[in-house]
């Protein structure tokens, strides 16, 4: 029987008896006279599992109603001859062409109205109810040709759904919109009072009238009609994969489901759609993620990027982990080191993940990725990845057994996955950072210090933390500040960024005072004034447009520099903010340990500290920035004792801990090429070379990985 997932939460472990590891693989993309040395070589890497499928609807059904599942039957039997299991996908990421040109009306419509073309991907429109009924179809027939074949263990839905683009505007689309807002309002009176219309002549007399917001068309969309339509593209998604998942669950109840996200767009991660699953999957692509979130180093951006991810459900899998170079047409990628490619994939499982899968294999000869490479080059010839692929299976089956069951440790976390907060931000961002981004200040300090930071949601178990950050969240619902207090109470640190709760779920202003009643009596504070901060390092006040054509950064504003208040005092030391100031108030409880260093702002209270119970509230009237978390760190809040996993831990060695019910894992991964001398290290075993670890230093060469299981 599969077992089954325990409730959503950020520390929670995948529930599986075995590491799936493996590769995404495609034996429709060379001859078959492949397919044997293929296996033999998976076997050689101690592969458990492929993922088949994700884009062979054209092969599993050539014509609408005809099915053919030879191919990959053939495929399976090969792999499964040498014991590797099967994770089977749904193909509708690319329908084929007999199915766009009977149904043109199953496309997506951009927001300039050009309707999607035959020949890319992710082209239909998932809101459309043919092409959900298509997809029910594809589905069904898999899962039945499949149901009593014991080497297909469990599913993938799609594939990165919304990650190319989430958003349509066709027709059908519309429609659906419409039917979600009379299922969300019922009359539309509540949309008009929602949506605020009197401002700018809005009112509808019926839902038929509403249009899909479009950007700039001429000028600012409803900030709350843009907040609804992402809220209905989530809940679309989820509905879209429901439908696949019900058919999987009552073909065969013993299969486990899941999905690899990828850009993570128009998904609440955190409602039906991970509910239905039994885990999730993260495409883990560090060089092209630091490229696109210019973050300047993939080590970073694959840990913060992981370390979200595994704030919406708990520990992952990783379905596609990045091997060589990775290009399309538009981009390419710089190459994984040697070395680099094993270093990545323990940092993956350091996070969370649980199990991984390279991708791909070997590389395509042709289509839209000849490019991004695979374990195999393109002339079949195994080198240094099939070397390292090899050597993290073997690191695999040495940590097997110590690693699953446990999850990462988090001393510090920020407040993530909350669908709401992310998407109201970015509905009137007023040139401030994302909550994501604006944690991410707060990620990157500890990420340096190898301080065990991560996400987690109010809704998490906060009394495993010793501080929660809530970077801006514009809603702060009453319920979480009731577990927030019994944080706190219990000896936690909570610290309140600027703006929090300043916004209700209808994407109004709040008609007290920020943070809000329930939020500012638990602060001790009101905000008296806020504003925006001139940017650091800026002349002068400098804005950035979104306009049709693109994104305009207009030029700075001469200086006159006087007027900026952007320095906060702590115990008589001068410390830049960042983005908006607040001037605060203290109602209760609350006392001063920051105030505003100059202009009309000068000595007015910007940082409290209220202690409660064991613990205390840190209310910040503007956004982090690393001389602030330093100074408050080293100052008010040094008795929390936030500190280093293993101070003797070099600056490019990432430590992270995977701990649970008395076993301990230290994760001590280099991701430098040049060799490191990690001092400190606690008496233990180093599990990937089988040492004893007991004169506490360990040398590691470049790009070199530890695993010590302490004692
Ligand atoms: C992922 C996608 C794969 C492949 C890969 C490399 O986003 O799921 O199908 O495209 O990126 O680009």
């Amino acid at each position: 029987m599969r077992p089954q997932p325990a409730p959503l939460s950020a520390w929670r472990p995948i529930a599986a008896d075995r590491f799936l590891l493996g590769a995404a693989h495609y034996p429709e993309h060379v001859e078959e006279s492949y397919w044997e040395r293929d296996a033999d070589r998976m076997v050689a890497c101690g592969f458990n599992v492929v993922r088949l499928g994700e884009f062979a609807w054209h092969i599993f059904e050539p014509r609408q109603g005809t099915f053919d599942f030879d191919l990959f039957d053939r495929a399976i039997e090969v792999l499964a001859r040498r014991g590797i299991d099967i994770i089977m996908c749904t193909p509708t990421a690319t329908p084929p062409r007999w199915l766009t040109q009977a149904h043109p009306g199953v496309l997506r419509v951009d927001r300039r109205g050009r309707r999607a073309r035959h020949g890319s991907r992710q082209h239909a429109d998932t809101t459309s109810r043919v092409y959900r009924e298509h997809s029910r179809r594809i589905t069904r027939a898999l899962a039945e040709h499949y149901r009593d074949d014991a080497r297909v263990i469990g599913w993938q839905t799609d594939n990165e759904l919304n990650t190319t683009v989430s958003e349509s505007y066709s027709e059908s689309t519309e429609a659906e919109f419409r039917r979600f807002l009379r299922a969300r309002y019922s009359d539309i009176g509540a949309l008009n009072r929602a949506w605020g219309t009197d401002f700018w002549s809005q009112r509808y007399d019926d839902f038929d009238q509403i249009d899909a917001p479009y950007h700039l068309a001429p000028s600012f969309a409803n900030p709350t009609q843009v907040l609804d339509y992402h809220r209905f593209l989530a809940a679309a998604t989820a509905a879209f994969q429901h439908d696949q998942v019900e058919i999987l669950r009552a073909t065969n109840p013993d299969w486990f489901i899941f999905h690899n996200l990828g850009q993570l767009q128009d998904i609440d991660f955190r409602g039906q759609f991970s509910t239905d699953l039994d885990f999730l999957g993260y495409d883990v692509y560090p060089f092209l993620r630091d490229e696109i979130l210019r973050m300047g180093d993939p080590a970073q951006t694959q840990a913060f990027m992981a370390d979200i991810f595994r704030g919406f459900t708990g520990n992952f899998i990783v379905p596609e982990q990045q091997s060589g170079i990775g290009s399309q047409p538009g981009f390419t990628t710089t190459t994984p080191e040697p070395g680099e490619m094993r270093r990545m994939a323990l940092s993956s499982v350091a996070k969370g993940a649980d199990g991984l899968m390279f991708f791909r294999w070997r590389p395509a000869h042709f289509g839209a990725e000849i490019y991004w490479n695979g374990i195999l080059d393109h002339d079949d010839t195994p080198r240094r990845r099939f070397e390292e692929a090899k050597l993290f299976g073997r690191d695999i089956s040495r940590i097997e057994r110590a690693l699953l069951g446990t999850s990462v440790r988090m001393d510090v976390a920020i407040a993530g996955s909350d669908f709401d907060n992310q998407e109201i931000h970015k509905t009137y961002p007023l040139a401030m950072p994302t909550p994501q981004n604006a944690g991410g200040v707060l990620h990157a300090y500890c990420y340096e210090r190898g301080i065990a930071c991560g996400f987690a949601h109010p809704e998490d178990d906060l009394a495993r933390l010793k501080l929660f950050f809530v970077p801006h969240w514009l809603i702060w619902k009453d319920a979480w500040t009731t577990a927030a207090e019994e944080f706190v109470r219990g000896g936690g640190t909570l610290v309140i960024g600027a703006r929090t709760g300043s916004r209700d779920a209808n994407n109004h202003v709040i008609r007290e005072a920020s943070p809000g009643t329930s939020l500012g009596a638990l602060c001790g504070v009101t905000v008296e004034e806020f504003g925006p901060l001139t940017p650091l390092g800026a002349l002068g006040l400098a804005e950035t447009i979104e306009r049709a054509e693109g994104v305009v950064t207009l030029p700075t504003r001469p200086a006159e520099s006087s007027r900026r208040i952007h320095t906060v005092e702590i115990s008589g030391r001068s410390l830049p903010a960042a983005h908006a100031y607040e001037i605060l108030q203290i109602t209760a409880g609350a006392e001063v340990v920051g105030t505003w260093g100059a202009r009309f702002a000068k000595g007015q209270p910007a940082i409290t500290m209220r202690r409660l119970g064991a613990g205390r509230i840190v209310y910040v009237g503007t956004y982090l920035t690393p001389a602030l978390i330093d100074a408050l760190l080293e100052g008010p809040l040094a008795e929390v004792g936030i500190a280093s996993l293993l101070p003797g831990c070099p600056k490019g060695v990432e430590a992270s801990l995977r701990e649970a019910d008395g076993r301990r894992l230290l994760f001590l991964l280099n991701t430098h090429a040049v060799p490191a001398t990690v001092t400190g290290v606690p008496v233990g075993t180093e599990l990937l070379e089988a040492q004893p670890v007991s004169g506490g230093t360990l040398a590691l060469g470049p790009y070199g990985c530890a695993v010590v299981q302490l004692s």
